[in-house]
């Protein structure tokens, strides 16, 4: 088991060295980037902004605990609305890789402007290895490319600082709990409901799959034990429609597909076994709360072969 002190003790001393200016840390309020930038406000506070981009694909939660975590940790912190932005760059994009680099590189301009008007040289990112390993940096194939890996430009001119490379999810974990950070339920992918919306993303889209999220979300964690602590639960929305009944009328409406998932490091795991009568309240509330969809489907799928996401 990693030795928490030597590694936060290491980290501190490699932001101190390595920071010779101002940074902004890229801030997804998820578990990776949660824990940079609390190392940060122990190290480096004068330093650094930690900047939170709104890509109009976060859930609202996010917003909220981010603006916490600033909060508690004292740290300079900026939440910028530029929805606009990504939406317009995906529009007619249906290739998950290429949404991904768009994403990521829609990021890196915004962090770049951002960074020019606050004169910063620095950007810090929480990338751990499964980001880079999956992005093709290792030996293998590309699974996919992870937005603060793939979407990076080759000219970019902020230097970087990512001093959780060599760290996985489960490590991250342990090292969140120890330093007592309030517990990120749940990791969430970096271009958000982007790689849950299967197909074209639009605005509409993201608010449909936002208001089935939270009910996924509010569900297992109010579900005192009955599908027990699994690593990330979540829907995705599908690229077809099907006929219904909401009703005595004919709906022909959208389908979301729910993935609950146990696992250890996010680099294997199986699917959760809920209580049929679970899934049943689950898909019951689902329909009922929003009228867009009309099915509900259970993604029976290990890893490997299929990933944690589906895209
Ligand atoms: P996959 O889908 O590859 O996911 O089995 C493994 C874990 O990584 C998360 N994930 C991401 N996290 N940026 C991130 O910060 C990404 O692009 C990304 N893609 C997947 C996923 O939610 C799971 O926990």
């Amino acid at each position: 088991m990693l030795d928490v002190k030597k590694f936060v003790d290491e980290t501190e001393a490699l932001l101190r060295r390595e920071l010779q200016g101002n940074g902004i840390i890229a801030c997804s309020g998820g578990t990776d980037s949660t824990l940079l930038a609390v190392l940060c406000s122990i190290s480096v506070r004068e330093r650094v902004t930690a900047v939170f981009v709104d890509t109009g694909l976060v859930r609202a939660s996010d917003i909220e605990n981010i603006r916490k975590l600033f909060s508690t940790y004292s740290l300079r912190g900026l939440v910028l609305d530029r929805s606009d932005r990504f939406f317009s760059a995906l529009r007619g994009v249906t290739d998950p890789e290429e949404k991904r680099k768009i994403i990521g590189r829609t990021f890196i301009e915004v962090f770049e402007e951002i960074a020019s008007e606050l004169g910063a040289e620095y950007l810090l990112q929480g990338t751990i290895a499964p980001d880079w390993i999956e992005s093709g940096g290792g030996v293998r194939d590309t699974i996919k490319s992870h937005h603060n890996v793939g979407g990076l430009p080759e000219n970019m001119k902020l230097k970087l600082i990512e001093p959780l490379r060599d760290l996985y999810k489960d490590e991250v974990k342990h090292i969140s709990e120890s330093l007592g950070i309030d517990a990120v339920k749940q990791p969430f992918p970096g271009p958000g409901l982007a790689v849950r919306i299967i197909g074209e993303v639009t605005r509409e889209k993201a608010d449909t799959l936002r208001k089935v999220t939270d009910i996924v979300e509010e569900m297992v964690e109010s579900s005192h034990g009955e599908v027990g602590k699994p690593w990330q639960y979540f829907s995705v929305l599908l690229p077809f429609r099907t006929t219904g009944v909401h009703g005595d009328k004919r709906s022909y409406g959208l389908t979301v597909g729910i993935r609950i998932f146990d696992s250890i490091d996010g680099m294997s795991g199986t699917f959760t076994k809920p209580s049929w009568s679970f899934l049943e309240t689950l898909s019951t509330r689902i329909t009922n709360e929003v009228p867009e969809i009309n099915r509900v489907v259970y993604d029976i799928t290990n890893k490997p072969p299929g990933t944690i996401e589906w895209e």
